[in-house]
């Protein structure tokens, strides 16, 4: 976790460092902090060094408005070693005050090394791992910060992304990357590093993404980037396609509000001009497999965490109904630790919106160690994932800033649709019958659309059901895994406990949570499980339990059971999960609304999870 951004270059660095954080923040809102060069005729220590712990609002009133410097490297923390406070804020300095270093990531072997520099008299001032690292760079600096920065990396086991600066090389900038993203802007006379585009959109579009291994030395005018083993290459520079309007708010009130209301246009980006109507198939040439390939394909596998394993249980499930393949998702935090066993012609897909989530990451290396072919369906252009993967299908929600993932979820079940419908088309499914799928596809953005317009009377619900401790979050079939998705949204954000559930599992035990304080929330499926769905609705109001329905509008029996009932459009049982999992994304929005919560940046969390 954790947000880096550096620059040099002619403007003021401060005001770039801390506009950076800020895009940053969401990645981590424990603490931050700024690290500036001061310029030659300045007194006092040689780096100006900022840090508060909280916001970055706290950082940015402790920062002078006018504060010289023109070179400097920042950070938001998310912690991993060493409490919250000033002291283990980053940057981090060496002894001598002329070393200043920020972390993402975290270094395994960082006792050792401490235990070893101080033997040799130095002295830490903060209880994170990351410290040492600024030590490390001092101990081994002999008038080149570039060498000294390599020199230390061959002692470092763990996750990094580094940005550092020393006092007496003006304008240098020097990073390096083991797992933890960072990506080089290359401006107009001046330089950024970042962990993300998001930090530097407002000054360039031209990125090189630094692989791992890699180490990059940067002046204002220049970048070099050199390999492990000292080899300049020469990296491709990437125009990215992001508006800076897309990471703004633009008249919401904050990021997950206009990200939920997104939806239908972030959904219909996923799917144009994938959707083949002449063949009744899908389009996915990022896919960048061969027909015969595709063919050999007799089982599929998903690795996830969080929410996009939700979408992957659902990917799952219509592989096998749509395209009779079998098909599993796993928890990329389990699989990696399992030793798996991987069957031949099975294709896995690594499901992240970041594409920089570490256990997914990792589990992913791990399947490709194995032989197989792993395929990355992604949000992030340029990610860790998308980039190690051999293919795969870009989601292209646009950047999604809140902590709690909503358009990226809806884009990747898009994905899963195309891709179900891409291998049905190649076995069982006829030409009409793909022909029809696309027109049900197709419909979905306004089918979104609808299920938003109940905004109103979700807010009501939500506010009667506000007081609640614990709520039940109940589906059958595909719906299941979106029951498990508004569970995990409402306690991410409103910190109020939930389970998500399967309906007809609740009477094997969690039915003894029913009481008349512990509301149910049903989503009936309109189909053969909808009857069933409505005896679990009767199993719990027999029992005292207030039951909230999402289903079908003008579905009059579901409404004279249920306590509440929300209404959304009608649409064939296949594609309810679209109808469905907005209602409980604003359900939960508003009741974190009325208990007053932090809803972009819930406690604890943070957006990209790249820690393990
Ligand atoms: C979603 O609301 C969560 N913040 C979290 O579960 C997230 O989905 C998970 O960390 C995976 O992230 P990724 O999609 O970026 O890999
Ligand atoms: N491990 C470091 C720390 O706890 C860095 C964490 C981060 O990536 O923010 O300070």
């Amino acid at each position: 976790m954790c947000g880096i951004v550096g620059y040099t270059g002619p403007r003021q660095v401060s005001r770039i460092l801390v506009e950076g954080l800020k895009r940053l923040e969401y990645r981590g809102y424990d603490s931050a902090g700024i690290a500036v060069q001061k310029d030659v005729a300045q007194a006092g220590e040689p780096i100006t060094l900022i840090k508060k712990t909280g916001k970055i609002a706290e950082l940015r009133k402790a920062v002078p408005k006018d504060l010289p410097g023109h070179c400097g490297i920042g950070h938001t923390r998310w912690a991993t070693h060493g409490v919250v406070n000033d002291v283990n804020a980053h940057p981090h300095l060496d002894g001598s005050g002329k070393i200043a270093i920020v972390h993402n990531g975290i270094i395994e072997n960082y006792v050792a090394l401490k235990e070893m520099l101080e033997k040799e008299g130095t002295v830490f001032r903060s209880d994170t791992d990351s410290e040492v690292i600024a030590h490390l760079i001092s101990y081994h600096y002999d008038g080149d910060l570039e060498l000294a920065v390599k020199a230390s990396l061959k002692h470092l086991k763990g996750t990094y992304g580094i940005a550092c600066i020393h006092a007496d090389e003006p304008g240098r900038i020097v990073g390096a990357r083991n797992g933890s993203p960072l990506v080089i802007g290359v401006g107009d006379g001046e330089m950024l590093l970042a962990s993300d585009v998001t930090a530097m959109l407002a000054h360039t579009k031209r990125v090189v993404y630094l692989n791992d291994g890699e180490v990059v030395s940067m002046l204002p005018h220049e970048f070099k980037v050199s390999d492990g083993d000292d080899r300049v290459l020469d990296p491709k520079i990437d125009h990215v396609a992001w508006e800076l309007g897309a990471i703004e708010k633009e008249g919401y009130s904050c990021y997950m509000e206009k990200e939920i209301f997104e939806q239908p246009d972030s959904i219909a980006r996923a799917l144009s001009g994938r959707m083949d109507f002449e063949y009744g198939s899908s389009k996915l040439g990022g896919l960048d497999l061969t027909k015969k390939e595709l063919h050999a394909i007799e089982r599929v596998r998903v690795i996830a965490a969080g929410t996009s394993w939700h979408a992957g249980l659902v990917g799952c499930q219509l592989m096998e109904s749509v395209a009779r393949l079998p098909a599993t998702a796993e928890l990329a935090s389990e699989l990696r630790y399992r030793n798996p066993v991987v069957e031949p012609n099975s294709v896995y897909f690594a499901v992240s919106q970041s594409g920089e989530t570490a256990d997914t990451l990792y589990a992913m290396r791990e399947i490709q160690r194995r032989g197989s072919t792993v395929l990355g369906i992604c949000n992030v252009v340029g990610s860790t994932i998308a980039r190690e993967s051999a293919g795969g299908v870009y989601v292209h929600s646009g950047p999604e800033i809140a902590v709690a993932s909503t358009k990226a979820f809806t884009s990747q079940l898009a994905a899963f649709y195309l891709l179900a419908l891409l291998f049905a088309r190649m076995h069982d499914m006829s030409h009409h019958e793909g022909v029809e799928f696309l027109g049900r596809l197709k419909d979905v953005p306004d089918l979104v659309r609808g299920a938003l317009a109940q905004r109103d009377t979700i807010q009501a619900i939500a506010k009667k059901y506000s007081h609640a401790k614990d709520f039940l979050f109940l589906g059958r079939g595909l719906l299941y895994p979106i029951a498990l998705e508004g569970a995990l949204k409402l306690k991410e954000i409103s910190y109020v406990h939930a389970e998500g559930y399967a309906s007809g599992e609740i009477k094997h035990g969690p039915i003894a949570l029913v009481s008349p304080d512990t509301p149910s929330l049903f989503l009936v499926p309109n189909d053969y499980l909808r009857e069933k769905t409505i005896s679990n609705m009767k199993e719990i109001k027999a029992r005292g339990g207030p039951v909230i329905a999402v289903a079908d509008e003008g579905d009059e029996l579901v409404a004279s059971i249920a306590d509440d009932y929300i209404p959304v459009p009608r649409t064939h049982a296949l594609f309810q999960p679209f109808t469905m999992v907005p209602p409980l994304q604003l359900f939960a929005y508003f009741i974190a609304l009325e208990l007053g919560r932090d809803v972009d940046q819930p406690r604890n969390l943070a957006k990209s999870v790249t820690v393990e």
